[in-house]
């Protein structure tokens, strides 16, 4: 990473979105513990959040994140997380070494190869991946929520938007599980139908 992208936003990140964001972190939380997912990395934990949540319910969270801004934000919280800066597509952990790993509301920002890269690295670390992101509109109800986080992603500058923009001509979050040919355990709604929570492994006849 030349620049960090997220360093003018990081100290506002948690302020801004956290009322948003909260909602995916519970249920996060919540498909880890109903699954007995215990020990989780949160792969591009941004400023740790999700982590703290995911501590709240009894799970063991690691963060880690390649954005300098973000982890000195999850580091100024007085939450004294487990964190390390790290690459999601080269992670510093041995094969199977967490129950899970949560990549979640990243794979939209990244180019295909990246998030290709990542989620790839993510199934080495652990059998089964929470991909929480966005989807696209399936009914017409979900149409305005899936119009309405343009406008975000928009504002996060033009290459976020451009790779936005891919992820989401790629079929989001789902089209993503689907090449990687990974079963989809289980599914949880996200952002008034504009999101997705996927639980999934790799399908082990494609394995
Ligand atoms: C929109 S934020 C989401 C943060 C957090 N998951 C949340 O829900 O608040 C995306 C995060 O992905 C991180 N990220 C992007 N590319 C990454 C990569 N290749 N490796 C690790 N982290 C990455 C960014 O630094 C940023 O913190």
């Amino acid at each position: 990473m030349t620049a960090d992208p997220y360093a003018r936003i990081a100290e506002w990140y948690d302020l801004l979105l956290n009322p948003v964001l909260d909602g995916v972190r519970r249920t996060v939380a919540h498909v880890c513990r109903a699954e007995g997912l215990l020990r989780v990395l949160d792969a591009c934990c941004g400023t740790g959040r999700q982590c703290a949540v995911l501590r709240g319910a009894g799970v063991a969270c690691v963060g880690a994140d390649l954005s300098p801004a973000m982890l000195g934000a999850a580091r100024a919280s007085p939450r004294s997380l487990p964190l390390l800066r790290a690459d999601a597509r080269v992670l510093p952990f041995a094969d199977g070494s967490f129950d899970a790993v949560v990549l979640s509301l990243a794979l939209h920002e990244m180019p295909e190869a990246t998030g290709n890269a990542a989620l790839a690295e993510a199934l080495r670390v652990a059998p089964r991946v929470l991909l929480a992101d966005y989807r696209l509109a399936e009914r017409n109800l979900d149409l305005p929520a899936a119009l309405f986080v343009h406008l975000p992603e928009r504002l996060a500058g033009a290459e976020h938007y451009r790779n936005f923009r891919g992820f989401m001509a790629r079929g989001g979050v789902e089209g993503l599980a689907h090449r990687a040919g990974l079963t989809v355990i289980r599914r949880e709604r996200l952002f008034g139908g504009a999101g997705a929570l996927l639980l999934a492994e790799r399908n082990s006849r494609t394995a």
